[in-house]
């Protein structure tokens, strides 16, 4: 039986249309689910939206919508673009289903069974725009004298009946499990970030409101509405068939990953296990966040105009470039930066030049000189068959350990690496002069070349499963064989090749 993994996104906030950022993160847990499932895993890969709460009722309310049908809209263009960016997730989650609606009620009533829930007040601020509680010693007063959260959201003040969590209980467990398990929470700096911020002590947490009434109703209170962060991170639960433990999809818990942006890694990582802890559930074996990034070297905003809807670049680029570009241009778990010009010199140099040339090279050459077909094998003779025989047996290792420590970026490089070298051995062998000279060599170095392609395409396949389909055509490779253990079979010699055609056209700018 293949081994099973659960790998999350966080699920979107719908109170406005999706744009570069959200597409970030679903292209990061995509690359990974579709790793996994090239490396034999048995994947479950779950996004979707969350649709409760104050910001969204707000934006529904000033759009002159009810707040369902606004989220039915919202929600839609949220999984419009899941299928754009090509994401294969293998659900998408509502937060407005009847079944998640059940799953979290189910949960709260466990919580309070177990005696980890009770009646209270709340008075203190509020961020409709974070939906997070803050301290008074968090905040700012700006010039206008308004007072602001950390994460600059405005704050108001609320004083309201409210359900708590007795998530103080959970403080010391928590420390000790992140402090055990060191793989719990990444990168390393935001796990320390973590452990710094569970050195205050955790207050119990308000998890109802009565001041508005568009969430999931508290078993047994309807006057209050469920914190919208509660019912938000059950949905990893809701997915896999939760509250009914013996569902075929509940194989998966606990989830594998849960990738997050940085700004939410608290609830992630603090919040979200002090839950699964009191409800004596297993916890997820990692977090990881990721940074976030601007756009031309600003933060993306409404007012400022920069909001970059990803379906416009993937028009213009094509989605494999801007899937490519956005792994390999970020650190991933590092904050950066978008910009065009930096797109266009990667696709340019990277794709069209670097991966496209050695590639339409080496199969051109073959189609005209080589039979259209798998060249035969050499012994590794020079020292330069050795560094490129090296990069195919080496590099699906180094790319497993970099997607397993989410270092997309970190996969990539190697695999640049291997490529630069593969054109930098073209160079040096001359096929074209070896034709004349010493036919038998021509081949060996031919399908040396074809071999590397062979892994190169195979690994890249999650970042770009378009154009990498294509390149594994050419390559003669079966769609059957395209997996990560299929590279210990080598491409039969003689196997036609149908003919090349280029797969990343280079992109030049219009000059008006
Ligand atoms: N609804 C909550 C998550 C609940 S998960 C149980 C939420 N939604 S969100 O729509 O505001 O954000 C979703 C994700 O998009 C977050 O991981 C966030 O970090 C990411 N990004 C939003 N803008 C971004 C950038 N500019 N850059 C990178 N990621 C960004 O939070």
């Amino acid at each position: 039986m293949k081994p099973t993994y659960y790998v999350t996104t966080p699920i979107f906030y719908v109170n406005g249309a999706p744009h570069i950022g959200h597409a970030y993160t679903m292209i990061a847990a995509d690359v990974l689910a579709r790793f996994k499932r090239l490396d034999g895993f048995d994947v479950f890969f779950l996004t979707g939206t969350d649709e409760h709460g104050q910001k969204v009722e707000k934006a529904a309310s000033d759009a002159g919508m009810q707040p369902q049908a606004f989220t039915d809209q919202i929600s839609a263009s949220f999984a419009d673009i899941a299928r754009r960016m090509n994401v294969s997730n293998d659900a998408f989650i509502r937060t407005t289903e009847a079944r998640h609606k059940a799953a979290s009620s189910a949960l709260w009533e466990r919580l309070k069974a177990a005696g980890h829930i009770y009646l209270g007040g709340y008075e203190g601020w509020y961020a409709v725009r974070d939906e997070a509680f803050y301290d008074e010693s968090e905040l700012s007063t700006n010039a206008a004298g308004q007072k602001l959260a950390p994460t600059g959201a405005p704050v108001e003040f609320v004083t309201e009946p409210s359900y708590f969590f007795r998530m103080s209980a959970f403080q010391e467990q928590l420390v000790a499990h992140i402090e055990a398990h060191p793989a719990f929470i990444g990168p390393q700096a935001r796990r320390n970030e973590v452990l710094g911020f569970l050195k205050q002590p955790l207050r119990d947490l308000s998890i109802s409101r009565t001041s508005f009434s568009w969430g999931i109703k508290v078993p047994g209170d309807e006057a209050h509405v469920m914190y919208v962060w509660l019912d938000a991170l059950t949905n990893y639960l809701t997915a896999i068939g939760y509250p009914d433990e013996t569902a075929a999809l509940w194989k998966y818990w606990p989830a594998d990953l849960h990738l997050v942006g940085k700004d939410i890694l608290r609830f992630h990582a603090v919040i979200w296990p002090a839950m699964l802890m009191a409800a004596g559930l297993a916890l997820p074996k990692r977090v990881f966040a990721h940074g976030w990034f601007t756009v031309e070297g600003e933060k993306m905003s409404k007012s400022i105009g920069n909001v970059i809807d990803p379906r416009d670049l993937a028009d213009t680029f094509g989605v494999d470039a801007l899937r490519f570009f956005l792994m390999r241009e970020i650190t991933f778990g590092s904050d950066g930066d978008y910009s065009r010009a930096s797109l266009v010199r990667r696709l340019n140099v990277e794709l069209a030049n670097d991966l496209g040339n050695l590639a339409q090279r080496t199969l051109s050459f073959i189609g005209k000189n080589a039979g259209a077909a798998m060249p035969s094998r050499g012994p590794i003779g020079a020292p330069e068959d050795a560094v490129l025989a090296g990069f195919i047996a080496d590099l699906p290792g180094l790319v497993r350990d970099a997607i397993d420590r989410q270092a997309f970026h970190e996969a990539l490089e190697v695999i640049w690496v291997a490529i630069r070298g593969g054109n930098a051995y073209i160079d040096q062998q001359a096929p074209w002069a070896l034709r004349k000279t010493d036919s038998v060599r021509m081949e060996a170095v031919l399908a040396l070349l074809v071999d590397l392609l062979r892994v190169v395409a195979t690994l890249l396949q999650p970042f770009m499963p378009e154009s990498m389909a294509k390149m594994l055509d050419q390559l003669g490779v079966p769609e059957a064989v395209r997996s990560i253990a299929d590279l210990a079979t080598p491409v039969a010699v003689g196997t036609a090749f149908p003919p090349p055609a280029g797969v990343f056209p280079r992109f030049v700018e219009d000059a008006a």
